[in-house]
């Protein structure tokens, strides 16, 4: 297949970025950054997760994040709901577009979520089927797609089975997670040509760390095989908490180098790209991880 002509990157790093620094980040910084975000032309935007405050401190302003954020026409604005209780925050705050997440080993979910993969398929069941019936977006993650810092190797079919458990309950779309950045081109032609047999690409994006330096190199296997949905971090912030050895997700700024040099379209600006980098690094006091931000300087 010939590579995409179009992608959309969603941006994850008020979520997936913020979640894992040491320290709180302001409430007005995160709400500067998101709108720095969606001027550089992003259309798909994480702002933050109705998870427990006690779990994730960082993110224990989601309520403020949610309803304060200046919302831009056109782009999508999601949100992590962790259970049941989460949604029902997502209702009372009118929210259009959520994302569940579990997972292809049972034992990051149960440290991640405090569920079984099995209880977490169970709960996820009746939100996703509600939020269906109102009208939400719904996308559900599989993280540990290729490899887990407690179960090792993930065989594909057992990621295979949750996505198209997630599908069957009416999630829109799928992203796949390499958790902690473990897997290299071989591991994602194997897992992706697998998924795409059963799945439509439309339906599938990839959700990359990039511990082990391989996250682009596998973007682009996974764009050769026609996924066009790429999840990515503006500085290369990121990281689960509960995943032992997780570090920062590949950088936006990098993924869009690359997109641009092989001519595929993204609608985002480099420049404004590389503004909102400097203002969060400004922010957290550490210098961007992003190769193409330290190259321009
Ligand atoms: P739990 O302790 O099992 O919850 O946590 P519980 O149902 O037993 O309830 C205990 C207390 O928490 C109760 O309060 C609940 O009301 C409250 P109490 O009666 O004791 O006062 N509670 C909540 N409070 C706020 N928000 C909620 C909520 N639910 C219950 N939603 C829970 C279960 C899911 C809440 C917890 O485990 C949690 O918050 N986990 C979140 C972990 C997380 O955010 N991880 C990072 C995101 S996933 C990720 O990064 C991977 C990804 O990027 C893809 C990839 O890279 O692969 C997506
Ligand atoms: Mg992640």
């Amino acid at each position: 297949m010939s590579l995409p002509k179009k992608v959309t990157l969603v941006e994850v790093s008020p979520r997936d970025g913020l979640q894992n620094e040491s320290t709180f980040i302001p409430t007005d910084i995160k709400i500067q950054f998101i709108e720095q975000l969606a001027q550089s032309g992003l259309k798909h935007i994480e702002l933050t997760s109705l998870v427990s405050p006690q779990w994730v401190p960082q993110l224990a302003d989601h309520k403020e994040v949610i309803q304060q954020a200046k919302i831009f026409p056109g782009v999508t604005y999601s949100v992590l709901v962790p259970n049941e209780h989460g949604y029902q925050q997502a209702r009372a705050l009118e929210l259009k577009h959520i994302a569940v997440f579990t997972a292809a080993s049972n034992t990051f979910c149960q440290k991640n979520i405090n569920r079984t993969l099995a209880q977490s398929l169970i709960d996820y069941e009746s939100i996703v089927v509600d939020a269906k019936q109102q009208g939400l977006s719904v996308r559900g993650y599989v993280s540990c797609a290729l490899g887990c810092p407690y179960e090792g190797k993930i065989a594909p079919g057992a990621v295979l089975d949750v996505a198209q458990q997630l599908l069957r309950m009416g999630c829109d779309e799928i992203s796949i997670g390499d958790t902690i950045g473990v897997g290299t081109v071989q591991d994602v032609r194997v897992l992706s040509e697998l998924l795409l047999k059963h799945i439509a690409v439309d339906k599938l994006a990839v959700h990359f760390h990039d511990t082990y330096g391989q996250a682009l190199a596998n973007i682009y296997a996974a764009l050769e095989l026609g996924i066009h949905i790429i999840d990515a971090s503006v500085a290369g912030l990121g990281g689960c908490p509960y995943a032992k050895g997780a570090s920062g997700n590949v950088a936006t700024e990098d993924v869009l180098y690359m997109l641009n040099g092989l001519g595929i379209e993204t609608g985002v600006s480099m420049e404004k790209l590389l503004a909102a980098d400097r203002f969060i690094c400004h922010s957290l006091k550490r210098p961007s991880r992003s190769k193409v931000a330290i190259a321009r300087g």
